[in-house]
């Protein structure tokens, strides 16, 4: 039987651990976490979190083949593939304070999986880490490897929170990035399985690493964009006398565009976004990289900003 292990039973570890022990009766799925609250409350019947849908999977599986535990170190020693769901926050100080993220969560676990392990380990990426994160971690795991073999995927999570469980049950699409080897790909192969007990096969997609942890960063900078795109458009509204819901709507039935994250507000909110736009930020200097930096750096920026910041643009 496959062992999973998950170090981390967060928003993103909790749901998307509940819903492979469902669909994958055949791999035991452990998620482990340092809270013992947490893991109190998912042993519970008053889990953590709420999601719809979140109950009725974790009361069919729990027990079964789904656990969660705070014995970490058992439970990643024992694993085949360990997913890694730790929370990833904006640094607050040092170099990068207040853009780049966080990775002291995830260096440690990466230390505690070196430590602890004594056979072969697929390392999943699941938080959203800032791109060649893999390379530092394969670095951390492989430092005193004792003969191990460690194969580190990229596998970024697209669910939103309110509708994880059906973003779980139907992916628009599963991302799985690994090291272009023979060991790559079977890595790569082996995690595909996985998703494959329920996810069609032409919605599992596979990259490189850095394409995959890029990918991430990219797909939420380009969803902020929309919003802050919208709320440009809204001033312009009101400037104009346009209703900006009908312009959004008009601008929303064109098929290339589409209606989704259209709505114009008071910006765009979420941990997530602002993390990792900030993120993305952090790792493009526009002075060297202007083409590049263009898209990121109008995120946010009322429409005049931009145009004037952006001379060849206008
Ligand atoms: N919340 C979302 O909607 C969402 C969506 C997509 C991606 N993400 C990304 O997924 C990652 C996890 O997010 P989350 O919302 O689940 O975070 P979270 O804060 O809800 O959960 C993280 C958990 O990791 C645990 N943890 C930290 N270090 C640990 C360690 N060394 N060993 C064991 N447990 C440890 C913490 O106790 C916590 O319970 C982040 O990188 C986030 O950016 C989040």
């Amino acid at each position: 039987m496959v062992k999973i292990c998950c170090i981390g039973a967060g928003y993103v570890g909790g749901p998307t651990m509940a819903v492979i022990a469902l669909k994958c009766p055949d791999i035991e799925v452990v998620v482990v976490d340092i809270s013992k609250p947490r893991i109190e409350a998912w042993n519970s019947d008053t889990l953590p979190i709420y999601e719809p849908g979140l109950d009725d999977v974790v009361k069919q599986c729990r027990g079964k083949n789904l656990f969660f535990s705070t014995d970490v170190e058992k439970h990643v020693a024992e694993a085949d593939i360990i997913f890694v769901s730790v929370n990833t926050p904006t640094k607050t100080r040092g170099l990068g304070a207040g853009k780049a993220a966080d990775l002291t969560y995830w260096e440690s676990a990466a230390r505690m999986i070196a430590d602890v392990s004594k056979s072969d380990k697929i390392v999943v990426e699941k938080s959203t880490v800032p791109v060649k994160t893999a390379e530092a971690i394969e670095k951390i795991l492989t430092h005193n490897s004792k003969g191990i073999n460690y194969q580190i995927l990229s596998n970024p999570e697209f669910l939103a929170e309110g509708t994880a469980i059906e973003d779980l049950f139907k992916p628009d699409r599963v991302l799985i990035g690994g090291r272009e080897t023979p060991e790559g790909r079977k890595a790569v192969q082996a995690l595909k399985d996985v998703y494959a007990h329920w996810v069609p096969e032409d919605r599992i997609l596979t990259t490189n690493l850095w394409s995959a942890e890029l990918s991430k960063l990219a797909a939420n900078a380009f969803l902020a964009q929309r919003i802050s795109s919208v709320n440009a458009i809204s001033a312009l509204c009101e400037a104009t006398g346009a209703n900006v819901s009908e312009v959004a709507y008009a601008v929303g039935k064109d098929t290339r565009i589409g209606p989704k994250f259209l709505n114009a507000s008071v910006g765009f909110g979420g941990s997530c976004f602002q993390k990792d736009i900030l993120n993305l930020v952090y790792i493009i200097d526009p002075e060297k990289l202007r083409e590049i930096g263009f898209i990121v750096y109008s995120i946010g920026k009322p429409l005049d900003a931009w145009l004037k910041d952006m001379p060849a643009v206008a």
